[in-house]
């Protein structure tokens, strides 16, 4: 199923919907991982990066992180540059890219026309975010992705992630913390809304030293 991105964005416009609410407690985590001294940042699927932006234009230190927002879309990824040019976030850099193929991360992009360019490599970040992205691809693009995150993030690192509920009995969000947990990551926090369908995991790097990419063409496609 191809969804219509730019659409689902529009749920955000009503403050109340489930998205609204998701959108406050990924700032809120965000809000703290900034406030602890984070240097650099990379959201991957980005959509037009309203999570990200405000708060690098608000917080204290938010104007001296890195920030590198990669998103397939190109009128949401237009969208995102456009507000970090608004919010004059020079170092944001916002790529139209997917962010479910290896080489982007190595040092290439492709395009929807599957053109490989060349642009820089993307270094290990403080913090990570991957919100929207593991309800969208199958589990087994989920444990890739999440394993591949150390090769992504800085020792002590915090990832945000987000996952819905779903419709059947279990959550899903279970598999994704017991991931999290494999791959050296501590949880730090986890909300769960009795009232609402979004979760949101916050997970910290332990330790480790630099870890290298799978060496796999893809981390993820969606559904
Ligand atoms: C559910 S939305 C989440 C957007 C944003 N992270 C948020 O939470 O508001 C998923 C986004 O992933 C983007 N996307 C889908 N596949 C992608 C890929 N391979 N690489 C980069 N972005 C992708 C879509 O265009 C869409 O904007």
């Amino acid at each position: 199923m191809v969804r219509d991105w730019v659409r689902w964005h529009e749920d955000y416009d009503n403050p109340d919907s489930s998205l609204s609410r998701r959108l406050d407690v990924v700032r809120e985590h965000l809000r703290g991982a900034l406030a602890g001294g984070a240097r650099s940042l990379l959201s991957i699927c980005a959509g037009d990066g309203r999570d990200v932006l405000p708060l690098l234009a608000s917080q204290p230190g938010g104007r001296s992180v890195r920030a590198l927002l990669i998103e397939l879309d190109a009128e949401l990824s237009g969208r995102a540059r456009q507000a970090a040019a608004e919010l004059d976030l020079p170092l944001a850099e916002v790529r139209t890219a997917d962010a479910g193929a290896t080489a982007t991360y190595a040092g290439g992009a492709v395009t929807d026309a599957g053109v490989t360019a060349t642009s820089a490599r993307v270094e290990p970040v403080d913090v990570l975010l991957a919100c929207g992205v593991f309800g969208n691809i199958p589990d087994a693009d989920m444990r890739r992705t999440v394993a591949a995150l150390p090769a992504l993030t800085n020792p002590g690192a915090t990832v945000i992630w987000t996952r819905g509920r779903g419709d059947g009995g279990t959550d899903p969000s279970a598999e994704v913390r017991a991931r999290f947990r494999a791959e050296g990551f501590t949880e730090v926090a986890f909300v769960a809304p009795h009232d609402a369908r979004f979760r949101v995991g916050v997970a910290r790097r332990s330790g480790g030293g630099p870890a290298d990419l799978p060496t796999v063409p893809r981390l993820f496609s969606f559904d």
